[in-house]
């Protein structure tokens, strides 16, 4: 009787490390190799394959590969959001800089632009959402818009949804939840949906942080980064930000997340005004 390889071969995690860290920018050493294969499990199931051997050996086909590589970046990326993470940073949005950013003498409009570059399921984009309306309605003179990019299809889906379950509104202040989200009229759906005045004013498309050249206007007010450059490795970290750097206004503001405030080093240009907050 054969038996399926359930393992990965060294050379096939290797091949398979090397795709991902060449698409994605993610590192895939030698520690992830049981998550990456627990994770593969998925796939290999909806494709009828024996095992995650299989699965690598069919994924080099380029006629497999061109299919299967959204759905690979799907299972490898990490996608842990929250609304209100790392709450000090909305604080700061609303009490420092958008009040200096709308000051600024370079301004040709009270028009804010704001980038959630890796936005998962879009908690971090709609959050802001949530503060700079909050600040509109208390007589600050300003629109805005936010745009929310992510590498991977199936959160932006989500993101682009903006249906939730409810528990995950657990640290939005209550005020909000009851302003800026619906709930369903089944009371036994235990969902919840952005309100669409806040989804007008957010948009969410595909981009991967590794192109050479992002989409993207020139002049955006304030860029979350956060919780994504701690997967790439120094050298990218260092390109990612530059090429986010060249999007920002002079005097706008890049924010990383709580363990990534080493991409100090990475510009000489950026200027540390708290651990995580940086600016041009
Ligand atoms: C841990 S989540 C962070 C979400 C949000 N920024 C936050 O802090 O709550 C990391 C996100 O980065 C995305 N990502 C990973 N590699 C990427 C890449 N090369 N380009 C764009 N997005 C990427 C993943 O798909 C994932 O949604």
């Amino acid at each position: 009787m054969v038996h399926a390889k359930r393992q990965l071969s060294d050379r096939q995690f290797r091949s398979l490390a090397e795709l991902i860290e060449d698409q994605v920018g993610i590192k895939m050493p030698n520690a992830k190799r049981l998550m990456l294969e627990g994770r593969l499990h998925k796939r290999v199931r909806a494709l009828n394959y024996s095992g995650v051997s299989e699965y690598v050996d069919n994924l080099f086909d380029k006629a497999v590969l061109d299919d299967e590589l959204t759905h690979l970046i799907d299972v490898v990326t990490t996608n842990k959001t929250d609304f209100f993470r790392e709450p000090q940073h909305f604080d700061f949005l609303k009490t420092v800089a958008v009040p200096e950013l709308l000051k600024l003498p370079n301004r040709k409009s009270n028009d804010l632009k704001v980038w959630s570059a890796a936005c998962s399921t879009g908690m971090e984009a709609y959050t802001t959402a949530m503060v700079l309306d909050d600040m509109v309605r208390a007589g600050a003179r300003f629109q805005f818009r936010i745009l929310g990019t992510d590498i991977s299809t199936a959160v932006l889906r989500v993101a682009t949804a903006a249906i939730y379950n409810r528990e995950v509104t657990a640290p939005v202040p209550p005020q909000f939840v009851e302003r800026y989200f619906l709930t369903s009229r089944d009371r036994s759906r235990e969902e919840v949906r952005v309100v669409p005045e806040l989804r007008r004013l957010t948009n969410f498309t595909r981009m991967n942080l590794m192109d050479s050249s992002y989409p993207v206007d020139r002049d955006v007010d304030v860029i979350f980064c956060r919780n994504v450059l701690i997967y790439f490795d120094r050298e990218t970290q260092r390109k990612v930000v530059e090429q986010l750097c060249s999007h920002l206004r002079p005097g706008g503001y890049l924010l990383v997340g709580h363990s990534e405030s080493m991409i100090h080093s990475a510009l000489p240009k950026l200027r540390q005004v708290q651990p995580t907050v940086f600016k041009l």
